[in-house]
């Protein structure tokens, strides 16, 4: 875990192994860079010429890229490090926070085996602060545990220093705090998505689940195979039918106090999705461990919101469960009837993610929470609509949607609001059960939103976010994103509590 500590000192008399300092695409369309805010003190020990120097090996202030050059007499640091934040600002703009994470994440990335950097990147409010200070702890992740990697390994960035910040401001010790917790709690569901799926079974996650709650004094309760069958939760039994590792069904609660508003998160947690009987082709379930990224990220902003201490109730459910064929599997044909009592024909045992978020949604629903949210890489085709860096929303309330993507949008996540058309319902329609599991091809990720939003309890704020596409990065790391596990909308959620918390929502 790398360690983060606030210092107001200027960049020429920290002591530190590397100096981070920012530069930007110059707005007059030169070639070389120009500095930013944060770096002057750097650019004095450099006589002034650190940008023409920069220049000269070639950095042109591109977003991510990173430039390291010894350092001149004058400094306490061996070495700097220029990072590329991209285009300038409009003229009396400042940088926007997402750009600064995304740089600083960049940074720590290029220095792994380094143990203390100085950031000194533009921090013109609060919220720069913490998002340098996110950026940093994201990049410096990486999964290294089944690797032997010699004695020689180089070990991730130890130590981030954020410089021209105020230690004893309340307002920027509470950033820097936020940022720690949030960060480290993206990681953690980071290194949940990555464990292997052998190692991360229904039981395995939910014993991790009961130990950080012991931690973090959470309420955790954990149905089992044998639990869920006397409780009829038809459909996360259906879908773990098939595997060696039962299913489970996790509660883990965050208790802020009896008065404040309750949010309850719902997540997908498939350890592994092979597409059961209805198999997936060789090329499409390589990946498939990452299909408990909702459930990872539900986890994850539940502790984040008790260790910030939140004023808000806030209830994750894990829906866990693997998805194998064998002679116990459910099969496409089966009718599986559910925790609400609804049944359900199951056309195509691939589609499996709902069926166990159903079960969770209904109970949650029981506890009448203000709001509802489910996380889940629930299709392929709303990765064909957004791509690979932006999560789909749906919701039964459009203010609730909205309110989302401008939240995600506010935290530097990619989203973008979806429709759950009336229309797209009949092609769900069952001659033999209530409901089938599937629907018409075109816009399954709708189909999808259109199903769960069966089992909302009435009266109930719910949405829908379909992490499929930015759950798992498979492209080579950028800014903060490492290959893998990505802790998508860990931030959306933890910020939603808070305007929760804070009586803008619900
Ligand atoms: N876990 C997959 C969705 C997925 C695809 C996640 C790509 C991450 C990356 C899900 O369970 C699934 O297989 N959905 C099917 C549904 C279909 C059979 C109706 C799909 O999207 O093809
Ligand atoms: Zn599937
Ligand atoms: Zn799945």
């Amino acid at each position: 875990m790398t360690a983060l500590t606030l210092k107001p000192a200027g960049a020429a008399t920290q002591r530190a192994d590397v100096l981070v300092v920012g530069v930007a695409k110059s707005p007059q369309g030169g070639k070389g860079p120009v500095l930013a805010p944060g770096a002057e003190a750097v650019d004095q020990a450099f006589d002034g010429k650190l940008a023409d120097i920069l220049h000269t090996l070639g950095a042109t202030g591109a977003e991510g890229e990173t430039t390291k050059i010894p350092s001149p007499g004058g400094l306490k640091a061996p070495v700097v490090l220029a990072v590329g934040l991209g285009a300038s600002p409009e003229k009396d703009e400042e940088f926007d926070p997402e750009k600064l994470r995304r740089a600083a994440g960049s940074a720590a990335r290029a220095l792994t085996g380094v143990k203390t950097a100085a950031f000194a990147l533009p921090i013109a409010a609060t919220e720069d602060l913490q998002a340098v200070a996110e950026g940093a702890l994201l990049g410096a992740y990486a999964f290294t545990a089944y690797q032997d990697r010699g004695k020689d390994a180089k070990e991730p960035l130890a130590e981030v220093v954020l410089l021209g910040a105020k230690p004893r401001d309340k307002a920027h010790k509470a950033a820097a705090q936020r940022a720690a917790a949030v960060a480290e709690e993206i990681n953690r569901a980071r290194d949940l998505i990555n464990t292997p799926p052998n190692d991360l079974t229904p039981e395995a996650f939910a014993a991790i689940a009961t130990a950080a709650g012991k931690e973090h004094g959470l309420k955790v309760q954990v149905l089992d195979e044998k639990a869920l069958a006397k409780g009829g939760y038809g459909g996360i039994l259906g879908v773990g039918a098939g595997s060696a590792n039962p299913p489970r069904l996790v509660k883990i609660a965050y208790t802020a106090s009896k008065g404040a508003r309750h949010l309850a998160l719902v997540g997908k947690g498939i350890t592994y999705d092979s597409g059961g009987i209805s198999l997936k082709p060789a090329g499409h379930n390589e990946t498939m461990k990452c299909d408990m990224s909702g459930a990872a990220a539900v986890f994850a902003a539940v502790v984040a919101a008790a260790r910030l201490g939140l004023e808000v109730n806030v209830t994750g459910w894990l829906a866990l469960a693997e998805n194998m064929p064998s002679g116990t599997a459910t099969r496409p044909g089966d009718v599986l009837r559910m925790y609400s009592g609804k049944t359900v024909e199951v056309l195509n045992t691939d589609a499996e993610g709902r069926l166990v978020l159903a079960d969770a949604i209904t109970r949650a629903s029981e506890e009448k929470p203000d709001a509802i949210v489910d996380v889940a890489t629930l299709t392929g085709a709303m990765v064909l609509a957004l791509g690979n860096r932006t999560f789909g929303i749906m919701a039964n309330d459009d203010a609730f949607r909205a309110a989302i993507h401008e939240i995600a949008e506010e935290v530097g996540e990619q989203s973008w609001p979806m429709p759950l058309p009336a229309d797209l319902r009949k092609g769900m329609d069952s001659p033999t059960a209530d409901i089938a599991n599937m629907g018409e091809r075109m816009g399954g990720g709708l189909v999808a939103g259109l199903f769960l939003k069966e089992f909302v309890g009435e009266g109930i704020t719910w949405a829908h976010l379909d992490i499929a596409g930015p759950a798992f990065h498979e492209g080579a790391p950028y800014g903060y994103t490492p290959k893998g596990g990505t802790g998508s909308s860990v931030r959306t959620l933890v910020r939603l509590a808070e305007r929760t918390a804070a009586g803008e929502l619900g």
